[in-house]
């Protein structure tokens, strides 16, 4: 946990933005897997660590704003607990850690709630994203469960998203903590793309580093030779010479902050020059939006930017043809790259997602689009100074997609389709590096992965 001091402050900061009501937080509960006590890894929900810091299931938290008071519920644990998971300092204890003086057991939470409904208070809440929080909260607040989503409080929702893409010195550290976990699961799988092996057991490997560091990897690892799919999650294919491997991973440190690295390798070390062309054009891209990274820049201009940058590369290499500006605004290029150029990273790998992607990604100054392509922006709106984002552009070739357009004849003006059908096994590449935005532009988070041409081929080569 950081210091007392940190999670006193945010709550503060939190509490400062509401005039009267309840906040009431849940944290999560233990998920079973296929009987009750064999459970899935325990994961807190993010703002609950965020304000609370506490790491064990079954708490929930009330604040109450017009008394000022911060209280968290839980149960200390039994004989029982003792014996079979071992001890845990009392929840009064580890409350104070965080600052919090007043502690209750679970079942006195209705109390405050039932009292604030009876009263005809505000009690906030964020949307739940598991079912069992959605049926807790209906019972809390008498509400039938198919409601509790869509009553979320849009006012707390607005507050936490506001407190929480502003990223401090000692969250960027841990996400650097992260990274660096990152950087090891890398130079091991560039060691381990060769030819012959299963792409499992290079996810074994380097899953197996983040454990062995006493970290978790912040979601299932991407790691295929069909990197076309964009979010592939088989890994039983045999690794052939010639092939493109995608390894999209990343780190969970202990307090929970994410790290979310991507590159793109060729399986036994060495680019041919096909697939060189293209990935110089995707890490021209790449380049090109990490230098227009700034506060006051929309994160939707960036991703244009880049489109226009990957586009005329595409052009260069016979793959699109005619105004590139013409093509871009109209979205021709999202053949290729069907996707957003990132995303808020924190404490979530896709930071905040939860509390719903318009609230985290967009504002007043930015409407989501509806192009195909351009509406998966998942973060478009003006950037700020302390935001941690991911810069991941793409380039994929995707035959249903192809062919869906080609027989649409969709945007024929743009693409060369009988170039195009020359790549149809080509898979894609995907290249992706967490940055920070500073005072005047940004910093790329984490020291170097490799990640030109040469220095991936020097790495996979053994000598670096
Ligand atoms: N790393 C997976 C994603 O960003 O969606
Ligand atoms: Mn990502």
């Amino acid at each position: 946990m950081f210091n007392a001091s940190t999670y006193i402050k945010r709550r503060k900061l939190l509490r400062q933005q509401f005039k009267s009501g309840l906040i009431l937080f849940l944290g999560n509960e233990e998920s079973p897997m296929n009987y009750p006590a064999n459970t899935y890894r325990f994961r807190q929900d993010s703002s609950f660590l965020y304000f609370f810091g506490l790491n064990t299931p079954s708490l929930a938290a009330v604040i109450d704003i017009d008394a000022g008071r911060e209280m968290v519920f839980g149960d200390d644990v039994s004989l029982e607990d003792v014996i079979w998971m071992g001890y845990l300092p009392s929840l009064k204890e580890r409350a104070q850690v965080a600052g919090i003086r007043h502690t209750a057991s679970l079942s006195r939470l209705e109390e405050p709630i039932a009292r604030a409904l009876k009263q005809g208070r505000t009690i906030h809440y964020l949307p739940p994203y598991r079912a069992e929080t959605a049926v807790r909260l209906s019972t809390l607040l008498k509400k039938p469960a198919a409601r509790i989503k869509k009553a979320a409080s849009v006012e707390l929702i607005k507050a936490v998203v506001s407190l929480r893409s502003t990223k401090s010195a000692e969250e960027v550290a841990e996400i650097e903590k992260a990274l660096e976990v990152s950087r090891e699961m890398y130079r091991v799988a560039l060691r381990l793309a060769r030819p012959g092996l299963y792409e499992r057991e290079i996810v074994g490997a380097i899953e197996g580093i983040a454990l062995a560091r006493g970290y978790e990897t912040a979601f299932p690892i991407i790691l295929t030779i069909n990197g076309q799919i964009l979010h592939n999650h088989y890994h039983g294919n045999k690794l052939e010479k010639g092939r493109l491997l995608v390894i999209d991973a990343g780190a969970s440190s202990p307090l929970g902050y994410a790290s979310d690295i991507t590159r793109t390798v060729p399986v036994g070390g060495e680019f041919t020059p096909k697939q060189r062309g293209v990935y110089e054009v995707v890490l021209r891209g790449q380049l090109k939006a990490i230098e227009s990274i700034a506060p006051g820049i929309k994160y939707r201009d960036v991703h244009l930017a880049t489109a226009r940058a990957m586009a005329l590369g595409l052009k260069e290499l016979g793959l699109m043809k005619g105004d590139i500006d013409e093509a871009v605004a109209e979205g021709a290029h999202a053949l290729f790259f069907p996707h957003g150029l990132g995303h808020m990273l924190g404490l979530d790998v896709h930071d905040m997602e939860g509390l719903g992607e318009n609230y985290v990604g967009y504002d007043k100054t930015v409407e989501r689009s509806k192009q195909f392509g351009l509406a998966y922006l998942r973060l478009a709106r003006e950037l700020r100074p302390g935001f941690v984002l991911t810069v991941e552009p793409g380039i994929y070739f995707i035959p249903p997609l192809i062919d869906k357009w080609k027989a649409e004849n969709k945007f024929k003006s743009f693409i060369n389709y009988a170039r195009v059908e020359g790549y149809r096994n080509f898979g894609g590449i995907r290249i992706e590096d967490d940055v920070l935005v500073t005072d005047d532009g940004c910093r790329v988070l984490g020291k170097p992965i490799p990640k030109t041409v040469r220095d991936i081929e020097t790495a996979m080569a053994g000598k670096k």
